[in-house]
């Protein structure tokens, strides 16, 4: 097992451990004890992965003499929304949860998202865990404490910094992950090459074919980097005012993107055309190589990543979602752009017409 801390500002959060590893659930219970005592646990999952390991975490728990129960509900972005969090509260409230109880994320991002939102609000707060099942959220939504909800007007607008007790990556949970959920994660890991490693960007390029055949030791190595790189941005930026935004590589677009689709396009695929986006803008404002541009695309499409919007998506639609985008400041929206690759900055503001003539140049 390879473990990895999260040293955080003890002024603001307690540090915690992301520990990987292939057979981690076999003593997921002791690590849960050691990391979170409570007297109650309550697993937080949704149906798709209480049917596939809800019950074994369960099991294992009350195997243990623990008290615990399990809360599910629907899968999907579709249901990271308050309705959701107002039944999930609910059914809390039944099972007889307090402050002593405390929280067990089972699954992918949207669980992960959700159960940290509850957590940080639920009787002013309760404990939690992520147990990430899906690569996106074992490489990036289970670390770093953002929490959040979407609302009908955009993804992510109702949220909270708050931090778990510790995450626990199981490998062997991707051995059920469908192609399609590994694509979006391998989205973000992607990202991390492009904004901080180079080297692992061309470890990517060589390994591309052994991480779509699912290569045990390859899958694990770009989850522990993917953790290393994103733990040590958070570590310097806890609550994103500053480097941390570098995370958003893609994001500003992409959610555009995601949200104008009505979340038919995943989050993965809406961020890698998000990045292209991005890509492009630099090379034609900050001079980034065209190699560079163009490497960035040929690994996402290697990895069979999307590179062109789907021409039922309007470009008026994604415009208008960007000037309602949450990181913008006052009339300007903040964009993570490219110097060069392992080189991002962030600009405070791109021309609307070369925005809208990006977009169209991604159409199909
Ligand atoms: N908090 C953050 O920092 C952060 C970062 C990136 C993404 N996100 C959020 O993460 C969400 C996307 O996460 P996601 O891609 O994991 O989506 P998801 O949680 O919807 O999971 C995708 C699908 O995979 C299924 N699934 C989960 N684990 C499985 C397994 N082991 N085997 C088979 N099926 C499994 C789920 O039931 C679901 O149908 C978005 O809401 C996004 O905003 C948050």
């Amino acid at each position: 097992m390879k473990k990895i801390k999260v040293n955080l500002d003890k002024k603001v959060s307690s540090s915690y451990e992301i520990c990987i590893g292939n057979e981690l659930m076999d003593r997921i219970g002791m690590l849960i004890v050691r990391n979170m005592p409570a007297l109650h646990y309550i697993i937080i999952t949704d149906v798709n992965v209480s049917a596939m390991y809800g019950g074994s975490l369960l099991d294992r728990l009350r195997g243990m003499s623990l008290s615990a129960d399990i809360i599910d509900f629907p899968a999907g972005e579709d249901a990271k929304n308050i309705g959701t969090t107002i039944a999930i509260v609910e059914r809390l409230l039944k099972l007889g949860a307090d402050r002593k109880s405390a929280l067990l994320a089972l699954g992918g991002g949207v669980v992960g998202d959700m159960t940290g939102f509850i957590a940080s609000t639920f009787m002013r707060s309760v404990p939690y865990i992520q147990i990430p099942t899906t690569l996106m959220a074992q490489v990036d939504s289970s670390i770093g404490g953002k929490t959040a909800i979407d609302l009908p007007e955009g993804k992510n607008l109702l949220g909270t910094f708050y931090q778990p007790r510790g995450v626990f990556i199981d490998m062997k949970f991707l051995n059920t992950l469908p192609d399609e959920d590994i694509r979006n994660g391998l989205a973000e890991v992607i990202k991390y090459g492009i904004i901080d490693d180079v080297a692992f960007f061309n470890f990517l390029e060589e390994n591309m074919r052994a991480i779509k055949e699912r290569d045990r030791e390859v899958l694990e190595k770009i989850v522990q980097n993917s953790c290393r790189i994103k733990k040590g941005i958070v570590e310097i930026d806890e609550k994103e005012m500053g480097i941390r935004r570098v995370l958003n590589f893609g994001h500003t677009i992409g959610h555009a993107i995601e949200a104008e689709s009505n979340y038919t396009i995943s989050h993965g695929a809406a961020v890698s055309l998000g990045m292209v986006a991005a890509a492009r803008i630099s090379e034609r404002l900050y001079d980034l190589p065209e190699g560079d541009r163009e490497r960035i695309e040929h690994l996402l499409e290697s990895a069979g990543l999307s590179c062109r919007i789907p021409q039922t998506i309007t470009t008026d639609g994604i415009m208008a979602r960007l000037r309602a985008d949450k990181k913008k400041e006052g009339d300007r929206i903040h964009f993570v752009l490219l110097k060069k690759m392992g080189m991002p900055f962030i600009n405070g503001g791109v021309p609307e017409s070369i925005l809208r003539e990006t977009v169209e140049g991604l159409k199909k």
